[in-house]
């Protein structure tokens, strides 16, 4: 995926790639180094280098990114005496190891800038700053080693340290934020960085999906810009997929989609990605003036209202540079609510609430932060339809209107519930979990024996309680199992446990699953974190009182029978003893399923409707593939299962779980104030994630296999693989819009006659590989309502539907100019006219059946 990412951000305005090293994807094992693959970090710079772009590499080995552990190796822990991230000598040895790794490994393939490479700035831990004074004096001795550290390498590009106001003077420090236009680096021979702006939010199983409106995203970017700021980063622009275990924790989600302009399956998210790319080419217009003056010159519009202006001297501009405005400005309203009229040099400028106007050559208003003119997308997921092998294909079953099918050939495999390799062993007390699975798997099996009395059952009978398990502090998820059922499940970090069972007279297996659902990614003293429980273990309620557990002896076994077998590759499921899964089988808990796909594509298909007196035929024309149809992303339905874990032939595609968010929370969305995270955010009352990404370098021409475990129950037959892809577009833009950017050069604004001659235009373009296929809704005149909901207001062109018809069917892209002539004259005169837009996208090849 990379090429084509790097393109889009290009495409999208990028100067820069920003990315994080990740220490435990390159260390997963001491001293012996990973870089292939998803791990081949030079590939990826060289990639960002031969498209034209620069590089800012953030090696930390610190990271946080939501990723587990913060990019720690685990085995860091095991160290003898380390602390991370203070003034501890075994820590600072391996941190300088990894980083001189990375320094050196870039210089060696020439990287660097001055080498001819990408490479322009580095970084050096992350965010220390917040979480500095938990460690005294040795965190501010830690800062300055590690900068010391960092230059002594001799990378020869400045090093940054974000989110610290104490970064020494060799080290610029730079902000993280929602807005970061009143960040001030700690000198005045640094200039303001912002290396991560949140332009959405991640996102915890069971949690809502946070969204951040772009009107404010392109607010807080002008806003930083405007106020002097020189180098700006979004994080994350790409979030993608945190595969296989690597999201952190606790209890972030698979897909790290982040409300990015470019989403987690690499389609354009718009209108993010399209408006953010206007704002890109807006400021770049003003950069003559932007790189020339060192501090913008302040004027008080308003109350609320303000301008900077970047006026070069005409002396100093023309010797500086040969064309491009000697003057640009930045134009803001900062009140939340109301629109303001300010008069800047003489001219009136409307300005939206909570807003900016970008005025490249101090007059021309050729951007406002709030006023989107970017097209929408609408993305579905649809066809290429997955079927399992050896079904009968003739009895596709029609359910209002949805194609679904009976397959037959899953496969299904129970994991024991007990110790099932030798690598098991047995102690007395009560193990820290990561000190016993070193992470290696989510799951660590506690398993025990309880002793009941007579007198103990009697007891309970005749004072009518039950005994119960208690444990101080669990985190991220404990399953009970007594005498092989599972009894209770408790989710949370640090919380209490208190779970009555019923024990029988004898012997009882008590067997207690601790997991982990991504490791600690932030914070101090990660070493110390653990995982599992602490406090004290017991079970409580006994005739002569509680039992203390940790004075039992207890057998631990590491992970599961298949996941350690490898069941989910293709060579090793062949040897595991699967058996046939009847349709409508009970959900199972802990149970491994497998399936190969294939997929069905639609070649044509004629659905009749109830025509008033019977229902007309249904005709379906097939084609069999091995892999999706198209090009289109591949995507995983699970939210027909529990929770677990899924591969796609043997890659780990991550952790999923169908974990429903809170029904509230999710009102209406205004871009208008301050942004937090739980402002705007959607899919109340939903799983947060149902959809897993399968990327296509994955799949296989045929037997791809499917294998899932899953721990608390589902139905595999309800699993659909489906192809992502954008099928409506909608836009509207207004005879009142600024011209479109792509046409302005900085001699535009010499040249007055040139810039009158602009008109506002809408673009529309469909993902790669598709056209638009129909315009659903066009209107010229005074639309009303919003996309997939609009309809024509009082003032209409007639023709609209025809014109926008004729220059976009059948395109991949198009453009309309915005003026009364394109239509056939003005529809309604002293009106100001919009366009509004509603058109589908379908792959290029089946245009014309798509439209059957
Ligand atoms: C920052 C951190 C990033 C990421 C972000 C939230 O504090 O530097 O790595 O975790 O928060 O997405």
């Amino acid at each position: 995926m990379w090429p084509d990412l790097i393109a889009k951000s290009k495409e999208g305005g990028a100067d820069v790639i920003q990315t994080y090293v990740f220490w435990n994807g390159h260390e997963p094992v001491r001293q012996q180094y990973n870089f292939e693959g998803r791990y081949d970090i030079v590939k990826f710079v060289k990639l960002v280098g031969s498209s034209g772009l620069y590089l800012h590499l953030r090696i930390g080995p610190y990271v946080c990114a939501e990723w587990n552990f913060g990019g720690f190796p685990v085995w860091l822990r095991d160290i003898p005496g380390i602390e991370f991230r203070t003034d501890n000598a075994p820590f600072k040895d391996e941190m300088q190891r990894f980083v001189k790794k990375i320094v050196d490994l870039m210089q060696k393939e020439m990287l660097f800038s001055w080498q001819g490479g990408p490479i322009i700035m580095l970084q050096i831990e992350n965010e220390y700053g917040n979480v500095e004074s938990s460690f005294g004096q040795r965190g501010k001795d830690y800062v300055k080693w590690a900068a010391r550290m960092a230059l002594e390498l001799d990378a020869g590009v400045p090093w940054v340290m974000c989110q610290q106001a104490d970064a020494p003077d060799i080290i610029i420090n730079a902000c993280n934020g929602f807005y970061c236009d009143g960040f001030w680096p700690n000198s005045a021979n640094k200039p303001k960085l912002w290396t991560e702006d949140w332009n959405g939010w991640f996102a915890s199983w069971g949690g809502r999906t946070p969204k951040r409106p772009v009107e404010d995203i392109a607010f807080a970017v002008a806003r930083f810009f405007q106020r002097g700021g020189s180098f700006h980063n979004y994080y994350m622009y790409f979030g993608g997929t945190n595969f296989g275990r690597s999201s952190g924790g606790p209890f972030y989600i698979t897909s790290y989609d982040y409300d990015a302009p470019i989403d987690e399956y690499g389609l354009l998210s718009q209108p993010k990605w399209g408006h953010l790319k206007e704002l890109h080419a807006a400021i770049k217009l003003c950069e003559p003036a932007l790189v020339a003056v060192d501090s913008p010159q302040y004027i008080k519009l308003g109350p609320m209202q303000e301008a900077h202006v970047y006026r070069v001297k005409e002396s100093l501009y023309s010797t500086q540079s040969g064309n491009g405005s000697s003057c640009s400005a930045f134009l803001a309203n900062i009140d939340e609510h109301k629109t303001a009229s300010v008069t800047f040099l003489g001219q009136v400028y409307k300005l939206p609430p909570w807003s900016v106007s970008i005025l490249p050559d101090c007059r021309t208003t050729v951007f406002n932060t709030a006023k989107v003119g970017a097209q929408t997308s609408i993305k579905t997921v649809e066809f290429d339809l997955p079927l399992f092998r050896n079904i009968s294909v003739s009895q596709p079953l029609m359910v209002q209107n949805k194609i679904s099918y009976v397959p037959r050939t899953w496969m299904t495999l129970k994991e024991p519930i007990s110790v099932w390799s030798k690598n098991n062993f047995t102690i007395q007390g009560v193990l820290e979990h990561l000190n016993v699975t070193k992470d290696h798997s989510d799951y660590l099996w506690r398993i025990t024996r309880i002793n009941v009395s007579a007198e103990d059952i009697s007891f309970w009978e005749e004072n009518q309680v039950s005994p119960t398990l208690s444990i101080d502090s669990m985190r991220d998820i404990l399953r009970i199992f007594v005498n092989g059922q599972l009894i209770g499940s408790v989710i949370g970090h640090w919380v209490k446990v208190v779970q009555p069972i019923q024990l029988l007279q004898g012997y009882n297996d008590l067997v207690l699953l601790s997991q982990t659902v991504g490791l600690q990614n932030y914070g101090a003293f990660l070493e110390k974190d653990g995982a599992g429980f602490k406090g004290q273990v017991k079970l409580t309620g006994f005739k002569n009182g509680e039992i203390d557990l940790s004075e039992y002896s207890w057998t631990y076994q590491v992970g599961l029978r298949g996941e350690f077998q490898k069941i989910y590759t293709i060579d090793e499921s062949e040897k595991a003893e699967w058996t046939d899964l009847t349709p409508g089988a009970s959900p199972s808990t802990f149970t491994w399923y497998k399936v190969i796909l294939f997929f069905v594509g639609l070649d044509s298909m004629a659905i009749s409707s109830w025509d008033g007196n019977s229902v007309v035929s249904v005709n379906f024309s097939w084609t069999f593939f091995d892999a999706p149809n198209g090009e289109n992303p591949v995507a995983l339905d699970l939210g027909s299962m529990g929770k677990g874990q899924a591969w796609v032939n043997g890659h780990h595609i991550g952790r999923y779980w169908t974990r429903v968010a809170p029904k509230d929370g999710c009102g209406k969305c205004d871009y208008r104030g301050h942004y937090h995270t739980s402002k705007c955010a959607t899919n109340c009352g939903n799983p947060t994630q149902i959809w897993y990404h399968i990327p296509r370098s994955w799949l296989q021409a045929s037997n791809n296999l499917l294998v899932l475990f899953e721990e608390t129950g589902g139905n595999p037959f309800e699993i659909s693989v489906k192809s992502r892809s954008t099928q409506t577009i909608c836009a509207e833009v207004s005879e009142s819009h600024y011209p479109s950017l792509q046409n302005w050069s900085h001699s535009d604004f010499i040249d007055q006659n040139s810039k009158n001659k602009m008109t506002p235009e809408m673009h529309l373009h469909c993902d790669d590989g598709h056209t638009i296929s129909s315009i659903e809704f066009a209107s010229y005149g005074t639309p009303r309502g919003s996309c997939q909901m609009f309809s024509q207001g009082q003032c209409h062109a007639p023709n609209s539907l025809a014109l926008v018809s004729k220059a976009c069917q059948g395109k991949g892209s198009c453009v309309i100019r915005i003026l009364n002539s394109a239509f056939g004259g003005d529809p309604c005169r002293g009106f100001v006219k919009t366009l509004a837009v509603e058109a589908k996208c379908a792959p290029s090849s089946t245009t014309s059946s798509s439209q059957l």
